[in-house]
């Protein structure tokens, strides 16, 4: 059973990785930004409340983002593993996770550490676009969909992130560094973490990350 974590920047390809992981180990792919995107897309109260914290890039309050992960971690296609991306973001919402799988008798298999340059980071998600219907990512430049505007996999519409601006990632970035970085020492204190090298190319950190899980 694999119940993994991706941690990485803003841009490090941890839902480009998530799309290939998850075909492969045909586990669910929880992203906790596709959950605010999608709740913010439908309107609903939590939409509302967490728009304002993603379009100034700064992140949403533990409480609310702990209570949606425990909630989603317990249904049932989560029992034979899931692929965590963007979630722990600071050290008491990984406190909170191991809160509640702990006591369940579950516990993470590996954290997926993704590292990249800062300065590459900005062009990347200037130029991403994302589908509206199933959170594919594409990139204008590097990894552009076969139809102009419409999703590989499912049809959908391309479009591009509200925070994908240069402002917002600047301060996405702080964010990262201030608040999330500091959960690459906790988990490698727990013997949990594997880092890869995210400025290789999408198949070759595919290719490094699989590699390790089998090793594991
Ligand atoms: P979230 O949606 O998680 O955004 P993020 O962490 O900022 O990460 P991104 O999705 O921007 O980057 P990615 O690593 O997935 O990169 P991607 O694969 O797309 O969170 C958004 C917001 O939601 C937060 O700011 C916060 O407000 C809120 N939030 C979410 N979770 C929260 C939490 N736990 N607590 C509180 N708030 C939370 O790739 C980027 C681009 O690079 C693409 O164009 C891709 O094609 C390209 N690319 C990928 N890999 C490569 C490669 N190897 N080589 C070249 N190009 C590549
Ligand atoms: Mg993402
Ligand atoms: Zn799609």
């Amino acid at each position: 059973m694999l119940n993994l974590i991706l941690l990485g920047p803003p841009g490090a390809g941890k839902g480009t990785q998530a799309e290939l992981l998850i075909e492969k180990y045909k586990i669910p792919h929880i992203s906790t930004g596709d959950i605010f995107r999608a709740a913010i897309k439908e309107g609903t109260k939590l939409g509302q409340e967490a728009k304002r914290y993603l379009d100034e890039g700064k992140l949403v309050p533990d409480e609310i983002v702990v209570g949606i992960v425990k909630e989603r971690l317990s249904l049932d296609d989560c029992k034979a593993g899931f692929l965590l991306d963007g979630f722990p973001r600071t050290i008491p919402q990984a406190e909170a996770l191991s809160s509640f799988l702990d006591p369940a008798g579950r516990s993470i298999t590996a954290v997926i550490n993704i590292e990249v340059n800062f300065d590459i980071l900005t062009a990347r998600l200037t130029g991403r676009r994302v589908c509206r219907n199933c959170a594919a990512v594409y990139h204008l430049v590097t990894k552009k969909e076969k139809v102009a505007g419409v999703c590989d996999h499912c049809g959908g519409e391309i479009y591009q992130r509200a925070d994908d601006t240069e402002e917002t990632v600047k301060k996405r970035l702080e964010v990262y560094q201030a608040q999330t970085e500091p959960l690459i020492k906790y988990y490698s204190e727990k013997g949990l973490l594997l880092t890869f090298d995210g400025e290789a190319s999408i198949a070759s950190v595919f290719e490094q990350i699989t590699t390790a899980l089998e090793a594991k």
